[in-house]
């Protein structure tokens, strides 16, 4: 009797156990998210075409048509009328996607300077300068000049860290030269770096509610950190609507970012772009070439996060949600319905980043608004990849004007909302310091 008794207590033990052990979370599958940093669009690559893969399990068609994007992006455009590659100019800033997104990151040497007047322009974006617009384009086709071009130089500036380490930050001064009369002199000007082209299937089917939901979740929780999205116009639409792309989150849309770069950066005018009255403005490159290059960016895959394993990456990780950078820079983010790139619809994935405008103090200012955006605030850039950049760019600049030479020199530019967080990382040990940059470059 007294056996039965122990036999069925100590099987009730062992079903308790097992239970108990059921219900813990799973360690493996966490660590397999954290490595799987797109999601159903993750590659397991390091090379330096880490930015350059197409999402696994694509259709033939998909293929295709991303075949058909990829030699767009890469593509020298020419002012001659030629269907593929013609229609670039008269004045432009480079003559292909590629120069600007080196192998589909940033490149080091091509900054685009955005210029508007003081006060709201059209739709409450920014005042464009007449003749000139909102963008000065510093190259033209022959017979032609360009507006200006941009000069930039650079001084000093020491931080120092806890324990007496001293880092020196370069401040850029920017300016406009050769732009002639029609240049104001109030203009106000905004230098920007390219920003990487992959995973942007994800971003752009992160849906309206959950940008709001963490908003208004950030606005609740009481700490200096408080991003909001910005809200822009879209022409293809005639409506406002939630910015998602760009530095300051100007572009609503994939598709009206791309149409965008064709035809401010590259001016070559998009099919069913408005016309003003009169204008001589016929499209210069076919929807079927617009709308494969929109899918090429799309359907690009995330590189899979590396050494997430070890200790000090761990620790870091830590410390990288300890202080605060998390908050801003979201390590898990959810997107919506994707009716172009299925595989891109209902994913888990982790860009760090909101896709939210943070205030981020006067030191990163540019004081040039730009729809809801002010001067001084920015949307939160994603970080994914970053640990690759320096291989596949083969250069490390950071922040939207590439003022930054390091990791360590990005964070410490960090200001405004993020001012509380940075002084965090200032007082860090050097060994946490250490793990935190350890685990950026595991991203
Ligand atoms: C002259 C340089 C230049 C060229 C050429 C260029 N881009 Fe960009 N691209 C940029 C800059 C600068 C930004 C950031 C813009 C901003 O801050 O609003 C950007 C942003 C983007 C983004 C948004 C990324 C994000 O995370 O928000 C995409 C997508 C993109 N470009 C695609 C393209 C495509 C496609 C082409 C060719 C049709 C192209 N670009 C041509 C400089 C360039
Ligand atoms: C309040 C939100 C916020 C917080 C908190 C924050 N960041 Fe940022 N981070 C941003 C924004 C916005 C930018 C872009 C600023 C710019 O370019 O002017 C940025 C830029 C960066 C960049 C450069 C990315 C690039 O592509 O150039 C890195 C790296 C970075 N942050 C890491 C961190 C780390 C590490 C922490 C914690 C110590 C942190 N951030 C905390 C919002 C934040």
């Amino acid at each position: 009797m007294s056996r039965t008794l122990l036999l069925l207590a100590g099987t009730a033990l062992v079903l308790l156990l097992l239970v108990f052990w059921l219900s813990l979370p799973t360690p493996v599958t966490e660590a397999a998210r954290a490595v799987r940093a797109g999601g159903d669009l993750t590659v397991d690559t390091a090379t330096t075409d880490a930015f350059a893969v197409a999402a696994p399990g694509l259709a033939p068609s998909q293929k295709q048509r991303f075949a058909i994007g990829r030699d767009a992006f890469n593509a020298t455009f020419v002012p001659a009328d030629d269907a593929a590659r013609g229609g670039l100019g008269p004045r432009f800033n480079s003559a292909s996607c590629e120069s600007c997104h080196l192998r589909n990151g940033r490149s080091s040497h091509q900054l685009v300077l955005h210029v508007s007047l003081p006060g709201a322009g059209p739709h409450g974006g920014p005042r464009p300068i007449p003749g000139v617009g909102t963008q000065l384009q510093n190259q033209a086709v022959s017979g032609f000049e360009p507006e200006g071009r941009i000069d930039r130089s650079y001084r000093d500036s020491t931080v120092s860290l806890a324990g007496g380490e001293r880092v020196t930050l370069r401040v850029p001064r920017m300016s406009v030269a050769n732009a002639g009369r029609r240049f104001p002199h109030n203009a106000q000007i905004s230098p920007r770096a390219a920003l990487p082209v992959f995973g942007m299937g994800l971003l752009d089917a992160v849906s309206d509610t959950t940008l709001q939901a963490i908003a208004r979740r950030q606005a609740a929780d009481g700490d200096s950190i408080s991003g909001r999205p910005n809200h822009v116009w879209n022409p293809a639409t005639g409506r406002m609507e939630t910015g998602r792309f760009g530095w300051k989150a100007t572009q609503a849309t994939l598709r009206q970012q791309t149409v965008d770069a064709f035809h401010v950066d590259m001016g070559i005018t998009p099919p069913g772009h408005p016309v003003p009255d009169g204008a001589d403005d016929a499209p210069e490159i076919s929807r079927r070439i617009v709308d494969a290059t929109t899918f090429y960016t799309r359907s690009l895959a995330v590189p899979a996060r590396r050494h997430t394993n070890r200790e000090r990456v761990r620790r870091g990780r830590e410390v990288f949600e300890r202080i605060g950078c998390a908050t801003c820079h979201r390590p898990t983010m959810t997107s919506g319905p994707s009716p172009e790139l299925s595989a891109a619809a209902h994913q888990t994935f982790s860009p760090f980043t909101d896709l939210l405008l943070h205030d981020m103090g006067p030191a990163l200012a540019d004081g040039r608004p730009a729809f809801e955006a002010s001067g001084s605030e920015w949307r939160t850039p994603p970080l994914w990849g970053l640990g690759l950049r320096e291989r596949v760019q083969g250069h490390s600049e950071y922040l939207h004007d590439g003022r930054a030479r390091t990791l360590l020199e990005a964070i410490l530019w960090h200001g405004g909302e993020a001012r509380p967080t940075r002084e965090r990382f200032r007082d860090l040990s050097e060994a946490d310091r250490g793990a935190l940059l350890r685990f950026l470059r595991s991203l």
